[in-house]
């Protein structure tokens, strides 16, 4: 019998659908992950496991499961796996591409009015009591429309975020490492080195995967470049950024403020100054958390297990 391991609980319908397969093996817990030390026990005589992107996949895991043949990653970035130990040891890794681009990009572009519009000070503001009369600049935010927004990394999911800013009137630039002509034909986007998106962006937006490239892009020289009074969001992932650089260009009004949904360390120490930045709109890495994108996320992890199980081969692997 295939013994399945899944990292968190997931609904009934989809526990039966893997049930289907083999003996499955479920962390019943939604919000923590399951500890690394179980996780290693449990995956020493599995075939497959469903994680997600809590669970890093490193030597050690490999070597604790040498009859591993699948690890679907319930996300679409897979950093937290070593792709070619899992090449070596003939492992197929998988992710949820496509099926979260939308609701990512929506995410994106709540978080970037939010933070435009001031929203969490502002209703913070009202639950606190603070709130006397009408103000003619009060929580007095930044203009989406008519802004010129530089996107880093035009993706499915930049390109989704860019679609939906069509309809905001925007100039859109964009840095990418290969340049996508479609978007720039069907957008109107406009490719440029990323000097020049720092330089000319009132919003800069990072949607980009967390590679060597891009790991630590937006560094002390990055925000200095940005104007004074620039929105910085991050969609993509927390170690794009280097976040003591971006206190310091918080602190010292070198941008004016910035939304995050992704962070370094997940989730965010409760000493980390970030969390002291009034300009800081902080979410605990919700860019594809609706309903139905979850559902169509863990389907697709299961059809992925399913596929290797049965047939060898999934439908979105991501290593050679
Ligand atoms: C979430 O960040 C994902 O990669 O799906």
């Amino acid at each position: 019998m295939k013994k399945i391991v899944v990292t968190r609980k997931i609904p009934a319908e989809f526990l039966d659908q893997l049930e289907n397969l083999g003996e499955v093996e479920v962390w019943n817990s939604e919000y923590e992950p399951m500890p690394r030390e179980r996780f290693l026990t449990e995956i020493k005589d599995a075939t497959a496991c469903l994680i997600t992107l809590s669970e890093r996949i490193d030597q050690e895991v490999f070597e604790a499961a040498p009859h591993l043949k699948v690890i679907a990653n319930m996300a679409v970035g897979y950093d937290n796996i070593d792709l070619q130990l899992a090449s070596r040891h003939d492992v197929i890794v998988t992710n949820t591409p496509s099926v979260l681009t939308e609701a990512t990009a929506e995410l994106g572009v709540t978080l970037t009015l939010s933070v435009a519009r001031k929203v969490i000070e502002a209703q913070d503001y009202v639950k606190q009591g603070k709130w006397q009369s009408w103000g003619p600049y009060l929580f007095a935010g930044k203009d989406l429309h008519g802004a010129t927004v530089g996107i880093f990394g035009m993706g499915d999911i930049g390109k989704a975020y860019a679609r939906r800013l069509t309809g905001f009137n925007t100039t859109i630039l964009y840095h990418n490492r290969s340049r996508h002509l479609q978007a720039e034909q069907e957008l109107g986007a406009r490719y440029v080195d990323f000097e020049t998106l720092l330089k000319e962006s009132d919003f800069v937006v990072c949607t980009a995967p967390l590679t060597s490239e891009t790991e630590n892009k937006f560094d002390r020289a990055a925000f200095n470049q940005m104007k004074n009074d620039a929105i910085f969001i991050n969609i993509g992932r927390g170690p794009i950024v280097d976040e003591e650089a971006l206190v310091e260009a918080l602190k010292h009004n070198e941008i004016a403020a910035c939304g995050l949904d992704v962070l370094r360390e997940e989730p965010i120490r409760m000493d980390h100054p970030l969390l002291d930045m009034e300009q800081a709109v902080i979410l605990p890495h919700i860019g594809s958390a609706t309903k139905e994108t979850r559902d169509n996320m863990i389907q697709l992890c299961v059809d992925n297990i399913e596929g290797v199980l049965q047939r060898g081969e999934a439908k979105t692997q991501v290593n050679d």
